[in-house]
């Protein structure tokens, strides 16, 4: 018997970043960097930065309650819980668990999924399966990310860069053809080293000696990645577009990763999209890897952009190395 796929559609977008702001100026007073390197390297004004008390669930929790009550939903509603994350609490248990934990969802099902900033758009298409398949109702999918704990503060090539925050989403069933209409999702590991935090797991685990070598942090070639990115921001989301069935005309909103605003310049131009349909905000967070595609969404949510009936397609590239595009009808 042919199933026919229900849809999966957004109910609720919600976002918290912390409160404290570093801005370039601060930055400057760190490392050997200055605030015009910054801004016309990589279109970053100022990023937020968790205190020592916050941990990634506390921003995640905070974000799924405003996308719950967007949606008009209790936690006990949901019946499923991703968490896209390089910055879980601990290694385990999930963020997720955390997360379902406060929120008191006790019917969710609760996972982390982990593809570096390509993680939210892999966590929406991931939760969406289960309400098309008829298999769940609700979905909370999460992106969060306190980047600020794996960055090391004293190497200006990745410092300047990063921000903490996390945006969130309900994903509930609705009719077919609503909500994800296509999605992209690739993987290309031989780059698993372009981007990367090299010790904390069973290939190195955490001693005194990994430590000094401040293989704790962040390790990026950012030429490389700068490259990869160009290329599959723009790939990723002509494909997804191209299975929606789609041309680029008809995208009303782009919502690309946020890690450089030369990046989205660059692929928005070979798109030849105008720039009044693409979101960014990278001048204010920085790039908050996972959860920077969900910020983003909800900022043009809640502004009023994004309108019932709009075409958005909202792509990631990151760790891994991976990239993803998703087109929703809004
Ligand atoms: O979320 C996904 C992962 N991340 C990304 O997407 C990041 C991708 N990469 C990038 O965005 C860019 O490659 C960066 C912003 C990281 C670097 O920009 P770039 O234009 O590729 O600069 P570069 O690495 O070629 O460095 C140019 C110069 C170097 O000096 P020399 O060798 O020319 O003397 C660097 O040492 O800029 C120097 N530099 C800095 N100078 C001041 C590097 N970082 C800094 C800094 N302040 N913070």
């Amino acid at each position: 018997m042919v199933h026919e796929l229900s849809g999966a559609a957004i109910a609720g977008t919600g976002h918290a970043v912390p409160e404290r702001v570093v801005t370039n100026f601060d930055l400057e007073k760190m490392v050997d960097t200055s605030d015009e390197w910054i801004r016309t390297r990589t279109g970053i004004r100022e990023r937020r930065v968790a205190d020592e008390n916050t941990a990634t669930s506390d921003l995640a929790v905070a974000a799924a309650r405003e996308a719950l009550d967007m949606a008009g939903m209790a936690p006990s509603d949901l019946d499923l819980i991703v968490v896209a994350t390089v910055t879980p609490d601990m290694l385990f248990p999930s963020t997720a668990c955390l997360v379902q934990d406060r929120l008191g969802a006790a019917h969710a099902a609760a996972f982390d999924l982990s593809a570096g900033c390509s993680g939210f758009v892999y966590a929406l298409a991931t939760a969406a399966q289960f309400i098309q398949t008829g298999a769940y109702s609700n979905a909370l999918v999460v992106g969060a990310e306190t980047l600020s704990k794996i960055t090391d503060w004293q190497d200006r090539s990745t410092c300047v860069l990063f921000g903490d925050g996390a945006g969130a989403v309900v994903l509930k069933a609705a009719p077919a053809g609503k909500g994800l209409v296509s999605f992209v999702l690739g993987a290309d590991g031989s780059g698993k080293d372009k981007l990367r935090l090299p010790a904390g797991g069973s290939r190195l685990p955490a001693s005194a000696e990994t430590v000094a070598q401040r293989q704790h942090y962040i390790q990026m070639c950012g030429h490389d990645v700068f490259r990869f990115a160009v290329r599959v921001l723009g790939e990723a989301t002509r494909e997804a577009l191209e299975k929606a069935g789609l041309g680029l005309n008809q995208l009303d909103f782009f919502v690309p990763h946020q890690a450089n605003v030369r990046i989205i310049d660059a692929a928005v131009e070979r798109l030849e999209l105008p720039k009044e349909k693409v979101i960014v905000n990278v001048d204010r967070f920085g790039n908050t890897s996972a959860a920077s595609v969900a910020i983003a969404l909800d900022e043009a949510v809640r502004s009023g952009r994004i309108q019932p009936g709009q075409v958005v397609a909202m792509t990631g590239f990151g760790a891994g190395l991976t990239w993803a595009s998703a087109v929703f009808r809004w």
